[in-house]
Parts: C-alpha cells; structure tokens; sequence
C-alpha cells in the first residue's frame, strides 16, 4: 500500500477524553473514530488488524473442531421468552419494533437462536457432540461504555456452543475450548490466565474467564504467579484426546476474579507467589448443563431409547476487545508495537526525499520486492518532513521501517529500524530487502 493512496487519518495529540493508552493510540493511529457511545467505525488500519485477530480466532476454533457459521445480528423476542431471559435481561437488550409492530432485538449472544437451530436438526445421540460457533456483531446498552472498543455498546465477539449428551461429555467440550482459548491468545502475543469466574446472568456451574494482567484492566483478580508464565499447550495439542490434565494443570493453582474470590484459600499459596492484580476479561467459558435445552426443549434420545435435554456450553472471545488488550500489552511512548501475527503492515518503506529520481527508483523497487515476498508493506511517498514520516510510522507501530534517503544511497546504504528493539542496521538496499523478504530480523 502506498500512503498517498491510504485513509490513515493520524492525529498529533492525544485526544484529551481517551483515558488509557489503547484507546488514546488507537485514536491517534487512524484505527476508530467513534460514532455514537460505545460505537465505532474500523477504519482502514483497525479494521485490517481486527481482521487478522479474527483470522487467528478462527484458526484455533477450526483446530479444536468448531464449526463456523453465522447468526444474524436481529433477533426475535419470542425466542427469548421460550428461556425466560427477554425480561431477565433487562436494559443491557436493547429492543427493536419492526414494521409489522413485532418485537425484535440486537443480539447480545446468542444462547437461544443456536439452541433453536439445535433442536430444529438434530434428536439423536448420533448427531452430539457439535461445536458451532460464529464471529458476529452484538450489542449490549452498557450502562457505562469506556475505554473506546474495550467496553463498547456494538463490539465483536466470537462465540461458540456446545452441544453433548451428558455432563462428561460437555466437560470434554468445555476443556477443547479451554486449550483452544490458551493458544488464540498466546498467538496474539497475550499471556493469559484463565480464573474461576461467577456464570452470571448467563447462568451453570463451571465457568472461566481468561484474563490478560494489565494495570488498566477493569477487572480486580487474584492468583498463582506461576500461572502468568506457564507455557501453552501448542499447537501439536491432540484435541481428539484428553485434555483433562492439560486443564487440571492450569486449573490446580489459585486464580479467581473478584467475584469469586476467596482470600482464605489464596493466603495457602505462598507469598512469594501471591499476584493481586488488575486484568482485562479477553474470553469467558460457561457450562451450563441443561439451562436452556430444557425450556427450549432441544432434546436428545439415548441410546436406551429415552429423550434427555442435550447439555450446554457457551464460549465468548472479545475479538474488538482484544485489539485494545494487545496495545495495551504491546506499546511504549512513540506508539503500537505489534505482534508480528496481527501487525497490519509487515514493514514499512519510508522515503526520505520523494520527488528524488534516484530515491525514488529505490524505494520502488523496494517497495515492489516486500510485496512479492508476502511482507505487505506500507510504503510512506508522501511529501511530509522525514520527523514526521517517522513518528507515524512509530505510531502506527510498522514492524520494520526501510529508510531511504539520497544521503545514504550515495554510499550505496540504508538504514532497517526494528520498531520493538529500536535497533538500527546500515546495509545496501539489496542486503536489506532480502533480509527483510526472508524474514531474518529479529523482533525481540
Ligand atoms: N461491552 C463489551 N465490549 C467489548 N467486549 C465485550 C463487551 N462485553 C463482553 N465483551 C467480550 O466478550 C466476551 C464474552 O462476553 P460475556 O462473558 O458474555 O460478557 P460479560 O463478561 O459482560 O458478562 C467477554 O469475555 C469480553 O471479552
Ligand atoms: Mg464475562
């Protein structure tokens, strides 16, 4: 992508109502603008990373074996009084008349319409366990939407539902979703901490919240410190398995959020190893059993020929939120430094002088090359001051920044900046291309 041809409206100041540092980057940097309370538009540059959050969402939910589909946003309200929650859920729904004066609702999740799908296919043993999920817009009227896309009122999420024959079974669903959340975040360059969480209007008996420790999370909670770095099942995980000690391993040491939180069991865990810390909820597991299969009727039949509600579980990642997790894991004084899986640009080309012939040719060329390798780069041909090439291009946090310049090519040099390091390599442009193209930085 050429800058001149780019939407990256960045902005000098720090926007003076934007209280943490996600929020106040990902204003400065172009990423959102917001439209109403706790609703935003992507622009180009969010929208490009939130994307890449998505992809690998995606990927460790197929890896686990969910299947992708997708709800709608609107809702009907008859659907939510087969559960009983159209009334329970009070003002956080925000409710729609259609045309025809039927009741209609944005989704805030989506337990009962994926309970309906359920019901409506399938009625034997035969067709458990399923894992469906989808990747979709809700809307919550939170009373108090903050800190930008981190608590908005519109925001991505990706749920998943699981659908079992019994309570041994559900917990075999429960812990794939337990082992898949670890990777997707670990993946995202997150350490998280998955804590005994209250189920809440939600409702059932087993649940977790994954927690990313930050200093502005909102969340208060309390655990192990061993669990920070516990290393992350991986990849090669075999999700046919059992991944019982997997989760026992991670479940065995003390973590609990405020809610659930039980200051005589976590005076046990020695004190060295005591962390009261502040977190953001990135992801949230119920098992819920049979609280909706039974009043919906979703209904399966045993092998000994009886009918038995099918048993639950639900399973939410905070795609939109993530964004802000990350920068808030992942940033210094100059701006967003990415993870290289979600980074929106693999590295940027900035041209110290454009309108330079001699310049020019080489960051075409460049900039041609990173292209064919796959790097997607951002190359900067504006006319603006090199100063201010280089603060945007810290900002928008570009991995690796080729830097180009008549001074330099005289001498046949260029100088790579790694944006998370800081450090600073003198090389010919051919050096530098190819090892950028075969990816032979490190990033720390
Ligand atoms: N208002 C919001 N803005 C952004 N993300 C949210 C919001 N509410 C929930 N999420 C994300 O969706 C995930 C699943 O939501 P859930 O646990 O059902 O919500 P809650 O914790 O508010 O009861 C949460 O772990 C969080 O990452
Ligand atoms: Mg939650």
């Amino acid at each position: 992508m050429r800058l001149s041809n780019y939407f990256l409206p960045v902005l000098k100041e720090t926007p003076a109502d934007a209280e943490i540092v996600s929020h106040q980057l990902m204003l400065r940097a172009g990423m959102i603008r917001q439209q109403s309370a706790g609703i935003y538009s992507w622009l180009p540059l969010g929208h490009k990373v939130l994307k890449k959050i998505e992809q690998i969402v995606r990927e460790e939910q197929d890896r686990a074996g969910a299947i992708e589909m997708l709800m709608p946003t609107i809702q009907s309200a008859d659907l939510w009084r087969e559960s009983g929650r159209y009334d329970d859920y009070g003002l956080e729904m925000l409710r729609i008349t259609d045309r025809r004066k039927r009741e209609m609702l944005f989704g805030p999740t989506n337990e009962e319409m994926i309970t309906e799908i359920f019901r409506s296919y399938c009625r034997s043993y035969k067709d458990v366990p399923k894992l469906l999920y989808h990747i979709q817009w809700k809307f919550r009227d939170e009373i108090r939407p903050r800190f930008g896309i981190m608590r908005g009122r519109e925001f991505l999420m990706k749920d998943t539902y699981s659908f079992d024959l019994d309570e041994d079974a559900a917990r075999k669903s429960y812990n794939r979703m337990f082992v898949a959340y670890l990777n997707t975040f670990s993946r995202l360059g997150l350490k998280s901490v998955p804590m005994r969480a209250d189920t809440g209007p939600i409702g059932g008996d087993l649940s977790h919240e994954f927690i990313v420790l930050a200093e502005t999370g909102e969340s208060e909670v309390f655990c192990h410190s061993d669990l920070v770095d516990m290393d992350v099942p991986g990849s090669d995980v075999d999700f046919s398995g059992d991944l019982q000690p997997l989760v026992d391993q991670r479940t065995a040491l003390y973590a609990a959020t405020e809610e659930m939180h039980d200051s005589a069991e976590f005076a046990k865990v020695p004190e060295g190893k005591r962390l009261s810390a502040r977190g953001i909820e990135v992801g949230h597991i119920f098992n819920f059993g049979t609280k909706y299969s039974d009043p919906m009727k979703a209904v399966v039949t045993h092998p000994d020929g009886k009918d038995r509600p099918v048993h639950m579980g639900s399973y939410g990642v905070g795609v939109s939120r993530l964004l802000g997790a990350i920068i808030e894991a992942h940033h210094d004084e100059k701006g967003c430094i990415w993870p290289e899986s979600v980074a929106p640009f693999g590295a940027g080309v900035i041209n110290l002088r454009a309108g330079d012939a001699a310049t020019d040719a080489a960051c075409d060329n460049a900039y041609a090359t990173l292209c064919d390798a796959g790097l997607e780069p951002l190359y900067d041909d504006t006319g603006n001051r090199p100063g201010a090439k280089f603060a945007s291009a810290d900002l928008i946090g570009l991995p690796y920044q080729l830097i180009i310049g008549p001074r330099g090519l005289k001498e046949g040099k260029i100088e790579v900046r790694v944006r998370r390091s800081g450090e600073v390599h003198e090389l010919s442009v051919e050096d530098a291309v190819a090892r950028l193209a075969e990816r032979s930085f490190s990033n720390g």
